[in-house]
């Protein structure tokens, strides 16, 4: 393919899906299977630099790929795995462990952020050296492009370092991928509390649409969404968050702009909207629930789609380890 190659991480962690996961990360991956050579993985490896419980990240894991694949990651057009399926990815971040810095490890703010959380004792070295990880899942598919949010930019910052360092001390080796810092194109708000993004560990329960919920419980939480004073439907994120956020849900699940609803709705009161988009968020859930279930239901396909997108991945990825092994005196 002559398609730039791009690469993203899935966290099997979420259990459901919520409606800004899709919106801002996952209808992207859909999206780029079309114009890029996509490669998508669900990052149990990353999983278990926090406590795990076994049976819950394997069921999460595949309900991860359920998820994505009932969102439309479609195996034919991209190559979707699971990180452990490909040893390559431990095994090059070995090799990266090797170059990096201790000092350089230590300045990576989000294992600050997360270990200050945790505490010394209960944070482990596979949290510390995660970022590395991270490089090696990037590098062993030379991505072009990594579409990642804000808070990954110095992983993102990192993995080139390296990929330089490598290549300079070593030979041509890696890709230098580009800091392709993809904006949340959507970002969606908690409906509660409007100020606050929409997310698993913070939002309120009423706040959280999550896509396997209930349609009927997930219209009731559209239909009660916390809303402004003043009676105009308008796109305003200062002066009227909740209105703002019910109209980007709107139209990016529809296609529509955000004046055209602003057109449609004039003259016309908060209740209308919300019952208009509980209709339009439950004919997206329902047959994505559905999807889900049936993929769910049907383990050994579930797993010749893992088994094909490894071996494909494997091809790509086994090829870049031969080379660094090769070029590290292996
Ligand atoms: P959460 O914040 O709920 O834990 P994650 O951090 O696992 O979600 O995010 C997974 C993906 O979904 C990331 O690409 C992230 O940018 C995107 N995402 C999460 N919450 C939102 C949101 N409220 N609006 C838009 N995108 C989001
Ligand atoms: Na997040």
């Amino acid at each position: 393919s002559d398609r730039p190659r791009a690469l993203s991480g899935i966290q099997p962690t979420a259990g459901s899906f919520h409606l800004g996961n899709y919106l801002g990360a996952v209808r992207q991956y859909v999206a780029l299977q079309d114009t890029h050579d996509a490669f998508y993985m669900v990052v149990d490896l990353h999983a278990i630099t926090v406590p795990q419980d076994p049976a819950e990240l394997r069921a999460n894991t595949r309900l991860a790929v359920a998820q994505l694949l009932a969102a439309g990651l479609d195996p034919q057009r991209c190559t979707l795995f699971v990180q452990s399926h490909v040893p390559e990815h431990a095994q090059l971040a070995w090799v990266m462990n090797c170059l990096t810095g201790f000092g350089e490890a230590s300045r990576m703010t989000q294992f600050k952020d997360k270990s200050a959380k945790q505490g010394a004792d209960r944070t482990t070295v596979g949290l510390f050296t995660y970022p590395i990880l991270q490089v090696a899942d990037i590098l062993l598919y030379q991505a072009d492009a990594v579409p990642v949010g804000e808070d990954q930019r110095q992983h993102v910052e990192l993995t080139r370092d390296l990929a330089e360092r490598f290549n300079g001390r070593f030979g041509e080796t890696f890709r230098v991928p580009a800091p392709h810092i993809v904006r949340e194109v959507a970002k969606i708000y908690d409906l509660q509390e409007p100020a606050t993004k929409m997310s698993k560990s913070a939002s309120t329960p009423k706040g959280l649409v999550n896509l396997l919920d209930e349609p009927k419980a997930t219209a009731k939480k559209i239909k009660s969404a916390v809303t402004d004073t003043g009676t105009e439907i308008r796109f305003d994120r200062e002066a009227k968050p909740g209105v703002s956020n019910l109209l980007t849900i709107y139209a990016t699940l529809t296609g529509t702009s955000v004046p055209e609803l602003e057109a449609r709705y004039e003259g016309k009161g908060y209740g209308a909207l919300k019952t208009d988009l509980a209709d339009v968020v439950v004919e997206f859930v329902t047959p994505f629930r559905a999807r889900t279930q049936e993929y769910l239901d049907d383990p050994e396909t579930l797993d010749s789609i893992l088994a094909e997108g490894a071996d494909k991945a494997r091809t790509v990825a086994a090829e870049t380890l031969a080379q660094a092994y090769e070029k590290v005196g292996f």
